[in-house]
């Protein structure tokens, strides 16, 4: 198609093209040119060389013409988007051409170029249209778009996507959109004024964001084209939560144990409840609800955590599980609830606990084996076996715990008790539980026996042996006995007695006393070795119990002697009236046994070994005395010279400390014949008138004599009338007693010192002053006896004395025998 163009177009692109083309503009207006307008419609993007159309053919020109004339193509265009081929006089793609580039969205899109001949010069204008291929995808601004949408977003919400753009024009361009296959949106596409395609989403279906919080899709846009293009786009929908989800509880009921004796943060168990929301309204608080108020001080739960631990003190006894109620919150108050049982595991932490419900002490020790002493309960505050109890005492006791009726014991003795072994013991009694470990605990019963009067007093020898000195005072005491009881109190109190016995015919209590407290014997009386040489009596030792028991011990007491007696002379009797002398015959040779001294003493042992001295003499050279016999013996021979009349002087000492002495005279009469000493002797006596005198006072001694005779005959049957009345009183006297000894004696035993057997037979008078016995046995015939009343003589003759011993008496020395 080719037109011819007016001058008015020259204008035109004069105005269009001012500066570019000066030249065309002038060819065009100054000279007379064939024009000729040629239009080619070719689409875009043909290759370089692609055949737009013949020129030559089109615009009636042969190719010579073109080469003549210098045929070429004058364009406005910057890109030679054709090229000319004059030898074919054909026009081909000289440059891509993209349509999109070239006009964009401007349709139908042309360019036009002219084609110039010269000689004769013509002018052809060509118009190249570029049609549309589909060679543009539709495409979205962005490579993907994101959604932040709340799961609570209600249904048939709208959500605007981006649109496509599409360089395409016509068909090719976009067409619509399409949303990849979901249940949740759907699409719905509009066109704006502008004819501008866009879509929305819609939500069809609720959303979750637990089940599903991200949503992909893909959001296609696709062309008219053929083929179809197509662009895609990631919609990336994030669901945002809401909290639609109350927590949950992985379990509905929870079970946990603990031992009660755990430590405060003991661990028990961790509460779970999940909550499918997310963030604050996902975020779980627990905490116990309906609590009781003294739970709150023993279990703590973690708000956040949800561990329960332990915070005060648990008690099995007390109670042994809790059921706590629990609650999970979240941020949003939905709440779920659960249930903790915890339970308590009993610990053996309870010792048994002992109560002495009852305790008798002391108990007697009489008391039978099998009696109850204590009732005991025994409370274990733990269970099953922490609480099972068994209850012993020390074995080595006599006691036993019997059990009675649950959990009471009885306390029993096992044997018979004796106090005076042990007079209390302390009875442990443990009780223990069957744990593990086991607890226990222990009481002591201090249980006293009381005493029971069952032992006698026992005296520290079965026979005392005590001595004491004789003439002791009265009252003193001698020695002391003692018992003892082991009994105890009043059982063991002792009293002594003396038990009731004879001694010599007395009963004892007149000889010796007992205090009844301290057990000392004192002797009542003064005592006389010579009398009593010893006493043996029972004391009796006597417990205070009821009925009391005694036992009885023998006391022996012996009685020592003392030197308390002197010496007594038997022979020769000495007599004041009287004068005694030994005979010795002149004619008498050396060692002529002149006499004997015979002297006793009723001491004994030491005091009464006697011996004898002689103290004076009337010629010392003639006699001597045998020290231990008491001889009087010649030691020389008797002269003519010698006097008549020899006086000698013996002292008889005892062994005692001190010792006790007598002396004795003996007078010796040197002669040969009787006369001869009476002669002697007469001439002792110098003064004749008081030998006148004499015979006056013997008369009258005489009467005397004889009226004390009668006298005393009536005082001796008095005497014996009231001894025999009162001959259990009367034992003891005062009066001296004078040994009887016959004088044989003396030769016989050849010794001064007489055997005991014989010193006690004495004699007793009522008064020693008036009266005394004599023992005239004038047997030997040495003897010579000479009365003063007969020789008138006697110048030593004491007044009343020589009366009452008046030796020439027989009658009185028989009376005497006959008193007794
Ligand atoms: C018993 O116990 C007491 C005090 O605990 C103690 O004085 C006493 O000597 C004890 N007796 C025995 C027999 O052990
Ligand atoms: C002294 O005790 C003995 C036994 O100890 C007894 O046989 C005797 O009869 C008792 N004597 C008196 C006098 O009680």
């Amino acid at each position: 198609m080719a037109f011819k163009s007016s001058p008015l177009s020259c204008v035109k692109w004069r105005l269009n093209f001012r500066s570019v083309w000066p030249f065309l503009l002038f060819l065009g207006c100054l000279s007379h040119i064939v024009f000729g307008q040629i239009r080619y419609t070719i689409p875009e993007e043909l290759k370089r060389g692609s055949l737009i159309g013949n020129v030559a053919q089109d615009l009636g020109l042969d190719v010579q013409r073109l080469r003549s004339g210098r045929a070429r193509i004058v364009t406005r265009q910057s890109i030679q988007f054709t090229e000319l081929k004059t030898d074919k006089g054909i026009l081909v793609v000289n440059e891509r051409i993209d349509r999109e580039q070239l006009c964009g969205d401007v349709t139908p899109c042309s360019f036009s170029f002219e084609v110039i001949l010269e000689n004769p010069m013509e002018l052809h204008r060509v118009t190249v249209e570029i049609t549309d291929i589909n060679d543009n995808s539709p495409t979205f601004r962005k490579e993907e778009m994101k959604f932040e949408i709340s799961e609570s977003a209600t249904l048939g919400s709208r959500f605007l996507l981006a649109s496509a753009e599409d360089a395409d024009v016509g068909s090719n361009g976009l067409q619509k959109y399409i949303l990849n296959t979901n249940d949740m949106f759907g699409l719905k596409q509009h066109s704006s004024p502008d004819g501008r395609k866009y879509a929305e989403m819609v939500l069809q279906k609720p959303l979750d964001r637990e089940s599903e919080p991200k949503i992909s899709l893909k959001l296609i846009a696709i062309d008219g084209g053929t083929p179809h293009r197509s662009g895609t786009v990631n919609i990336d929908i994030t669901v945002l939560d809401v909290n639609d989800n109350p927590p949950v509880f992985n379990q509905s009921f929870y079970r946990a144990a603990v031992l009660e004796n755990s430590l405060r943060g003991t661990y028990i168990t961790t509460v779970n409840a999940s909550d499918a929301d997310i963030g604050s309204n996902g975020l779980v608080t627990y905490r116990f609800s309906n609590m009781k108020e003294q739970l709150a001080d023993i279990f703590h739960l973690d708000e956040s955590m949800g561990t329960i631990t332990l915070a005060g003190h648990l008690d099995y006894e007390k109670e042994k599980k809790h059921e706590i109620m629990i609650e999970a919150t979240d941020q949003g108050g939905l709440i779920d609830s659960s249930k903790v049982l915890i339970e308590i595991i009993d610990v053996n932490d309870n010792a048994p606990v002992i109560n002495v419900m009852s305790f008798s002490s002391p108990v007697p020790e009489d008391s039978p084996s099998g009696t109850t002493v204590a009732i005991i309960n025994v409370i274990d505050a733990d269970s099953e076996q922490n609480g099972q109890i068994s209850c012993a005492t020390d074995s080595a006791l006599p006691f036993k715990v019997k059990s009675t009726i649950t959990n009471y014991y009885a306390l029993i003795t096992v044997s018979a008790f004796d106090r005076e072994l042990e007079p209390e013991y302390n009875i442990t009694v443990r009780a223990s539980d069957s744990g593990t470990p086991s607890l226990s605990s222990t009481t002591v019963l201090r249980l006293r026996i009381s005493d029971v009067n069952d032992n006698a007093p026992l005296f520290d020898e079965n026979s005392y042996l005590a001595y004491i000195t004789e003439n002791n005072s009265p009252g003193m005491s001698i020695f002391s006995v003692s018992a003892r009881d082991s009994d105890w109190n009043q059982n063991a109190r002792i009293s002594y007695f003396l038990e009731e016995t004879q001694i010599s015919g007395n009963p004892t209590s007149s000889y010796v006393s007992i205090n009844a407290e301290t057990g000392t014997i004192h002797a009542v009386r003064s005592f006389d070795y010579e009398q009593l040489k010893e006493l043996t009596f029972l004391v009796r030792a006597q417990d205070g119990g009821s009925p009391p028991l005694s036992s009885n011990a023998s006391v022996k007491i012996i009685i020592q002697d003392q030197n308390d007696n002197p010496p007594q002379v038997l022979y020769p009797v000495q007599t004041g009236g009287s004068l005694v002398a030994e005979m010795v015959p002149r004619s008498a040779d050396v060692g002529y046994l002149v006499t004997k001294v015979v002297a006793v003493d009723v001491d004994s042992g030491q005091n009464a070994w006697l011996s004898y001295k002689l103290q004076k003499a009337t010629d010392r050279a003639l006699f001597e005395v045998g020290l231990q016999n008491g001889e009087i013996r010649t030691i020389r021979q008797v002269t003519d010279k010698d006097a008549v009349k020899q006086r000698l002087t013996v002292i008889v000492e005892d062994n005692g400390q001190p010792s006790r002495s007598a002396t004795v005279v003996v007078n010796v009469a040197v002669a040969d014949s009787f006369p001869e000493v009476l002669s002697e002797f007469t001439e002792l006596t110098h003064d004749k008138e008081y030998n006148d005198n004499l015979t006056f006072y013997l008369v009258l001694a005489l009467a005397v004599v004889s009226f004390l005779f009668i006298t005393c005959l009536v005082v001796i049957i008095s005497v014996k009338i009231y001894r025999w009345r009162q001959s259990r009183i009367l034992y003891h006297s005062n009066l001296p007693v004078i040994p009887y000894y016959p004088p044989r004696y003396s030769d016989t035993l050849g010794t001064g010192t007489l055997p005991r057997v014989y010193n006690y037979e004495v004699c007793r008078t009522t008064d020693s002053r008036k009266s005394d016995c004599k023992f005239d046995r004038a047997g030997s015939q040495n003897v010579l006896i000479m009365d003063p009343s007969s020789t008138g003589t006697m110048q030593r003759i004491q007044s009343e004395k020589s009366i009452l011993d008046e030796p020439d008496s027989p009658l009185e020395v028989s009376f005497s025998f006959s008193a007794l």
